[in-house]
């Protein structure tokens, strides 16, 4: 089904001209920008509207320059699997929405940049097919500046500071708790599809039977089945899942070169790059970044769903 939705929007891509495609699913709105990101992006708009000092001028100059694949639209590929970067909130009405502090990100430079917010929810691999065929503008979805990934998207600068680990559930904390213990043919390590912790997984459990999934989501489950031994998972990511299921246990740090997070922005959208930076580096420094992490922490220890909707638009059970 999914490569079938890639096939087509590949289609689609070839089909139309080489700059304009768009995303290879129905766009989602996001519902859990914060009411405070949205009082501020209006009181920016004001003071923009009023021309107010030279710095405004420049970034509404920056603006009027920024091309995406949609006009007026800033087109962002997700993977909402990761908590608390990306996951859907339940509402009380039962209604899953977007949230997480890439999210809220997301609207924020979306809102910095004049331009309407489009994500596309897609399984994390999706997210870099879709920087890689230039379906998006941007690709935000915890990821990690990789070098490797550079041929396919530019980097923005980081965001967040994460961290790696290895993750095992409780009953097994004692015997998979080191890179020797698992890397062994009959012990079974998830990562997800596409991601760094695959990479983690060859470099430092070779030998091991490596089980390759699409969805964080998915390696939970196999964990918590007893049907995987450990997994590399996002520290972080990892803590969420296991407020939800305590009987996951996180055994180790594991280091990592290229650690925090990025966003990947099309390639070549020197104009785009520049505004996403700056964008970032006024959350940063203004304290607007660090609210939507507290924010998204508390949305992701209540009720929530990892993995995509259905085409209802309903959470699906994993
Ligand atoms: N940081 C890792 C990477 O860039 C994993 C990101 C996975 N993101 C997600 N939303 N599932 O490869």
């Amino acid at each position: 089904m999914k490569k079938k939705c890639l096939a087509l929007a590949l289609a689609a891509c070839m089909a139309a001209s080489m700059t304009a495609c768009g995303g290879s699913k129905a766009p989602e709105t996001t519902a859990a920008a914060t009411s405070a990101a949205t009082e501020k992006a209006a009181e920016e708009t004001t003071t923009e509207a009023e021309g107010a000092s030279e710095a405004d001028t420049t970034e509404a100059a920056a603006a009027a320059e920024i091309t995406t694949v949609t006009e007026g639209k800033l087109t962002v590929a997700t993977s909402p699997d990761f908590a608390p970067y990306e996951f859907y909130a339940i509402g009380e009405d039962g209604t899953p929405a977007l949230a997480g502090f890439d999210m809220a990100l997301a609207q924020y430079i979306a809102d910095y940049l004049g331009l309407e917010l489009e994500v596309v929810t897609v399984d994390f691999d999706g997210v870099l097919s879709e920087l890689q065929t230039k379906s998006v503008d941007l690709g935000m979805a915890g990821l990690s500046p990789d070098p490797k990934r550079e041929g396919i998207m530019d980097f923005s600068d980081l965001y967040y500071m994460g961290g790696q680990s290895l993750v095992t559930v409780k009953a097994n904390a004692d015997t998979y708790n080191t890179f020797e213990a698992i890397n062994k043919p009959e012990v079974s390590v998830g990562a997800q599809i596409g991601s760094i912790q695959m990479d983690l997984a060859t470099t430092n459990s070779p030998d091991a039977d490596i089980v390759a999934l699409p969805k964080v989501t998915d390696i939970i489950s196999e964990l918590l089945a007893g049907k995987m031994d450990a997994a590399y998972i996002e520290t972080d990511v990892a803590k969420s899942y296991q407020k939800n299921y305590p009987d996951l246990e996180i055994v180790m740090e594991v280091p990592y070169e290229m650690e925090g997070s990025a966003i990947g922005v099309c390639k070549g959208n020197e104009a785009l790059l520049a505004g996403v930076n700056e964008a970032i580096a006024k959350a940063l420094e203004d304290g607007t970044m660090e609210q939507f992490i507290a924010e998204a922490n508390e949305l992701a220890s209540g009720e929530k769903y990892e993995g995509l909707l259905d085409d209802a638009g309903n959470a699906q059970s994993n």
